[in-house]
């Protein structure tokens, strides 16, 4: 029986040793289970769909364990070492602040919140804008959620729904689950009672409208789901705003522009804000900095996290003034917000993000690793749906066999390969694989791990 990516049930491996991948022991290592089966007693099952691999040392996009092997990272983590892990000047700054010991400011001003900050707002190139600190990037699109509401609250006292596409990805708390489109995690609540509303996502890979192909139908698209809301009889005056991942974290591909030109030009004319979600696709991921100056239009509020430190928890709420400036002093914010050792993280990952012109290099890695992997879909189109992506923003869509439907199984089993060869991936449970190591990634270790997959690819559908 074939054991699932998680198992605890050490596979035999046969010995890798590249200049940068090293499988010695079988996988997952034999000394390490004790320790996982503990930390598997200790926290809820929901903490264990990754591989078990026992993280160990992680530096530029190379993951350790301590029994010997060593993989190319294409996860970044969770898609958050942007700039590498353990950056040096990144390690320097966190030391720095640890050794002038300020750890801790809460809204104290302090002058690392400050420089980040200042940098934020200059980067985010929004008029009059200010920005907000938090940790998670959960706290800040609930941040985002709470603007939103108590902007429309103000031209009348019921316009506090919030508008989601369906596919996205918010976070985890109350607002921010029910903005994500995920089937499970928010049927626990009714989002109809708390005003969450969604419209399908711009998914041309399966199109909510049965169309065949992309056919410049964006406001189409986003005119439909209007439709579909007032249909079930959902008053538009009543939305406050309008939550979306300019790139999806699932597609890796931009939104159509004309879907986000339609969006934008329907939500100024309803007086309704726009948030773009950047936690996955900002911070020079997707070869910009924000993922959203893809489309071409501007939102109201920005919200960043993950990449933002590639480190350190760090997120960020950017956006116009007068939004920001809605709660009263006291009333937005957060202990560890803009704590002086995250903040001087973030700044020293932005500083080394364009000193080393970290998001140019996505933007041309990607392209290379892009072109090396289409060649699945051109060889085995009949399983390999779709490879798409901007920058170090890749995933690759499996089908069923003589089907479009997706393969769940293929996916998380070229992906519990691939970590046994040398490539740490993550399963993602909706049958595509993705591909997002840290930007700094050599081009040639890129492909190194891009040929890793096609050769799992060609063994497991050849196996079957
Ligand atoms: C697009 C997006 N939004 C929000 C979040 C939530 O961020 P966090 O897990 O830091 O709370 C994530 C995390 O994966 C994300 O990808």
């Amino acid at each position: 029986m074939a054991l699932g990516i998680t198992s605890l049930q050490p596979v035999a491996t046969s010995p890798v040793e590249s200049r940068w991948r090293r499988i010695v022991t079988p996988i997952p290592a034999p000394a390490s289970i004790p320790l996982i089966e503990r930390l598997r007693a200790a926290e809820p099952q929901s903490m264990a769909g990754l591989p078990p691999i026992l993280w160990d040392q992680a530096e530029g996009f190379l993951v350790r364990d301590r029994y010997g092997n060593q993989w190319i990272d294409l996860t970044s983590g969770i898609v958050l070492a942007n700039a590498g892990h353990a950056h040096p000047k990144i390690v320097a700054a966190i030391r720095e602040s640890v050794e002038r010991r300020l750890l801790a400011t809460y809204a104290f001003p302090s002058e690392p919140r400050l420089q980040l900050l200042e940098r934020l707002v200059s980067r985010a190139q929004l008029p009059d804008a200010k920005a907000i600190l938090f940790s998670s990037g959960t706290e800040a699109t609930e941040c985002a959620l709470m603007l939103m509401r108590r902007h429309g609250q103000q031209i009348h006292r019921d316009k506090v729904g919030i508008l989601s596409l369906g596919g996205n990805y918010h976070g985890r708390t109350l607002a921010a689950q029910l903005a994500s489109g995920k089937p499970t995690g928010a049927e626990w609540i009714d989002r109809g009672q708390v005003r969450h509303f969604q419209i399908p996502a711009p998914d041309c890979l399966g199109c909510p409208w049965a169309k065949p192909a992309y056919e410049q139908c964006g406001n189409e698209c986003f005119q439909s789901g209007l439709q579909a809301l007032a249909e079930r009889g959902i008053d538009h005056r009543q939305i406050a705003g309008l939550i979306l991942e300019p790139v999806p974290g699932w597609t890796t591909f931009p939104i159509p522009a004309d879907f986000a030109a339609a969006a934008v030009r329907w939500a100024r004319e309803h007086q309704v804000l726009v948030a773009f979600d950047e936690i996955q696709c900002g911070c020079g991921r997707t070869g910009k900095f924000f993922g959203g100056e893809h489309l071409g239009v501007t939102p109201d509020l920005v919200v960043l996290g993950k990449g933002l430190s590639s480190s350190l928890p760090v997120s960020a709420v950017i956006g116009r003034r007068e939004i920001l400036d809605q709660p009263q002093p006291g009333d937005m914010s957060s202990t560890h917000g803009g704590n002086p050792v995250c903040a001087a993280a973030a700044l020293a990952n932005l500083e080394v993000l364009e000193d080393e012109r970290l998001i140019e290099q996505s933007a041309r890695t990607g392209a290379i690793v892009l072109n090396r992997l289409q060649a699945l879909q051109r060889e085995y189109p009949d399983r390999v749906r779709a490879v798409q992506g901007v920058g170090l923003f890749l995933s690759i869509h499996l089908r069923q066999s003589g089907c479009n439907e997706t393969d769940i199984e293929l996916a998380d089993a070229i992906a519990q390969e691939a970590v046994r060869r040398g490539v740490l991936m993550f399963t993602t449970g909706r049958g595509y694989l993705k591909f997002t190591p840290p930007l700094c990634i050599d081009v040639e270790a890129a492909l190194e791990a891009a040929d890793v997959i096609h050769t799992c690819l060609v063994e497991r559908i050849s196996t079957r």
